[in-house]
């Protein structure tokens, strides 16, 4: 396994769709396998193929004792609405509050091809959609909502343009 260079924010590459994975071979293998050393040295809990420039659609996400690869995913249904701060290791040391729903059902394959299911609530729910996102050329930063009532805002936080706090101080950003 090695560490691989993760793309920042500016980088065109993270502006484009990532093709479709056809196959699944130890080329695929080494990549999975990278990407989820990176994102553990990085300390981030998800990781897209285009971070680390391959415009392939695979992920990795790391959620506590869970940890999930998803070749080819796709968002098949999804329920109900929240708010909640994100940040991406492409973005670092910032966040922004990004409107997702709180429920996802997702058809992907696994490392050999397989099909399988998964489903995300909550927290996991907000990590599927993000790196999700990323295979299509799709940031945080592109959704930012504004901040709900009372939420913590500091000079880290990204805001949408021309958001008005609730002191109704324009903040800049
Ligand atoms: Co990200």
């Amino acid at each position: 396994m090695a560490l691989r260079n993760i793309l920042l924010e500016n980088d065109p590459i993270l502006r484009k769709k990532s093709r479709e994975v056809t196959k699944f071979d130890e080329k695929l293998w080494i990549l999975l396998d990278d990407m989820y050393e990176t994102m553990i040295h990085s300390d981030g809990v998800g990781l897209a193929a285009p971070q680390v420039g391959i415009l392939r659609r695979a992920i990795v996400v790391d959620f506590g004792d869970d940890k999930y690869e998803l070749v080819n995913p796709e968002i098949i249904s999804q329920k109900g609405k929240q708010c909640e701060l994100e940040g991406c290791l492409s973005i670092p040391g910032e966040n922004g509050y990004v409107e997702r729903p709180t429920f996802v059902k997702i058809k992907a394959q696994n490392r050999y091809g397989k099909d399988i299911t998964v489903i995300g609530r909550d927290r996991l729910a907000v990590c599927f959609c993000h790196e999700i996102d990323h295979l299509n050329g799709v940031l945080y930063v592109d959704k930012l909502a504004e901040p709900p009532k009372g939420a913590h805002i500091d000079e880290y936080t990204r805001l949408p343009q021309g958001y008005t706090s609730d002191k109704g101080k324009k903040v800049s950003v």
